[in-house]
């Protein structure tokens, strides 16, 4: 089965998660486009709840398919948040950050009661950097010296570059750069994650430790899985 079709389905199922009168973070990247297009069709037909976008790509694609949304400071805490992941680890810890909205991402995903990753089975590791650099939100000022705390920590960093003009640093709805770190896979993930965020500059990363409860994933053949947090 092609890969749109394998997401839409996945897309379906996620959507089913919503139900009338929610609040329900809206994350970015491919998949979470699907179930945000998903979730517009839903509304058209007369399903009715309020998003908080992660990102202003997918605050403008919400805002176009006609979803309501609001701000993250008008509420005290979101009933679900559905995002997308880069490598899932088996008990759901997670690497996300390649579509540079991590920063909002995270501080979304907290403020929900559930928070469910959507991904292909394909995201799935043993162990988190296996495949994936690990994104890190940077303030401007003085980044060099940020990427060399980092270099030093021995996570080598390399500035990320707009995709529209390779020649100027991506910037985030957040004004930050940000550095993809090679960490390797790691043994210890929490200690990388206080490692990263203890340096001076760094605004977030892109661990989410703990934050995910379930994630749907759909498989090669089509076949969405449901996989819940394990005990810890
Ligand atoms: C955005 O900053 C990311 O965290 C995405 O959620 C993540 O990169 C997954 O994106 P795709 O769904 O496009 O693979």
């Amino acid at each position: 089965m092609d890969l749109a079709e394998r997401i839409a389905r996945l897309a379906a199922v996620a959507a089913d998660l919503v139900q009338p009168g929610m609040t329900v973070g809206l994350g970015t990247g491919s998949t979470a486009d699907a179930v945000i297009r998903e979730l517009g069709r839903r509304v058209s037909a007369g399903l009715v709840f309020t998003g908080v976008a992660t990102s202003s790509r997918t605050e403008e694609l919400a805002r176009d398919l006609g979803i309501p949304l609001t701000s993250l400071d008008d509420l005290d805490r979101l009933d679900l948040g559905i995002d997308g992941a880069d490598e899932i680890a088996p008990n759901l810890d997670a690497i996300k950050g390649k579509g540079g909205a991590l920063l909002y991402e995270k501080l979304v995903a907290l403020s929900c009661e559930r928070f469910v990753l959507v991904a292909t089975t394909e995201k799935n590791v043993e162990r988190l950097g296996e495949r994936t650099a690990l994104p890190v939100e940077i303030v401007r000022f003085g980044w060099r010296q940020t990427a060399r705390r980092l270099q030093e920590r021995g996570y080598p960093p390399e500035l990320r570059m707009s995709p529209e003009n390779r020649e100027q640093p991506f910037v985030s709805d957040n004004g930050s750069y940000i550095v993809d770190c090679d960490t390797g896979p790691m043994d210890d993930a929490e200690e990388v994650a206080a490692a990263v965020k203890l340096l001076p500059g760094v605004a977030e990363h892109g661990l989410f430790m703990g934050i995910a409860r379930s994630a749907l994933q759909v498989d090669p053949a089509g076949t969405v899985i449901r996989r819940e947090r394990t005990q810890e």
